[in-house]
């Protein structure tokens, strides 16, 4: 391949993603793409679909129909002579270690300390030597401003803490794409910062990112784009200047005047 085409390759593609829960559809044929170093955020209504599109490309969850990518490759599943065959659970696997998954909760395991949180993660997906995984963890929770925290259990950090761990643990691995689920949502307003901190970091040292966020201020400073995602589709997508003062879909209009 010719360096042009592997630079138009987009990171992470989803085309005609359809996704029912119990009959009722949540997402009705999305299209998204993202480019290497790309930051994009996504608003939207509660119940929008927003965390199911990211549970479809982190592959927690099969797609109905549809086709996800990453950097050009089908991941998920494959096309069958036309039926959809979803991929082993072991090949699922390999293809997760390089998609990074923040979520609103932290979901640290409460009986290792912030250093084994993140060093368990290399160990047990990557296989990663004990001595090289401590050493990378501890890289990483020095990278989102823990270094000092190191042998602090969750229960002795606070939630702000607690989710840069979560961040760092996603990170050790080098995923190719960062997926975050309102990972500001659940933290006390005055915490929120020192995360939107660490994440504009990352954004700004080129990590191709996706962010499902309620925080106008950081899609604004961080996003090269900001997605609206209505009842399973996406409504608009435009570079965050045009988006918020300039929208063009009478949905967004009437969603941003609930926002600002
Ligand atoms: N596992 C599930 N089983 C059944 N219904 C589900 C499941 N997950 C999501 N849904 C439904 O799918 C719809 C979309 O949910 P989703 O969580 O993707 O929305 P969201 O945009 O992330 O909302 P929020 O902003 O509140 O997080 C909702 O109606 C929800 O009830
Ligand atoms: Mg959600």
């Amino acid at each position: 391949m010719s360096t042009e085409t592997v630079n138009t390759v987009p990171t992470l593609q989803v085309s005609n993603l359809h996704k029912a829960y119990n009959g009722t559809e949540v997402l009705k044929g999305v299209e998204f793409q993202i480019n290497k170093g790309q930051v994009k955020a996504v608003l939207g209504p509660s119940g929008s679909g927003k965390s199911t599109m990211l549970r479809l490309m982190a592959l927690l969850e099969p797609a109905d129909r549809g086709e996800i990518s990453l950097d050009g490759n089908r991941i998920g599943a494959s096309d069958n002579n036309g039926r959809i065959a979803h991929h082993s659970e072991r090949r699922l696997a390999v293809q997760r270690r390089d998609i990074g998954m923040v979520f609103q909760r932290f979901n640290l395991f409460p009986h290792l300390n912030a250093l084994e949180n993140v060093v368990l993660a290399l160990t047990e997906v990557q296989k990663v030597g004990k001595a090289e995984a401590r050493e990378r963890a501890f890289m990483m929770l020095n990278k989102v401003g823990l270094g000092d925290r190191d042998r602090h259990f969750p229960s002795e950090l606070s939630g702000g803490q607690q989710q840069r761990v979560a961040i760092a643990r996603a990170l050790v691995l080098n995923p190719h794409v960062m997926l975050f689920d309102e990972p500001t949502s659940a933290l006390d307003p005055e915490l929120v910062g020192e995360v939107l901190e660490v994440m504009e970091n990352l954004a700004a040292g080129g990590m191709t990112m996706i962010v499902v966020t309620h925080e106008v201020k950081f899609a604004r400073r961080a996003a090269d784009e900001v997605t609206l995602f209505d009842s399973g589709v996406i409504v608009e997508q435009a570079e965050p200047g045009e988006f918020f003062d300039n929208p063009q879909h009478e949905r967004t209009k009437q969603f941003l005047s609930h926002v600002h």
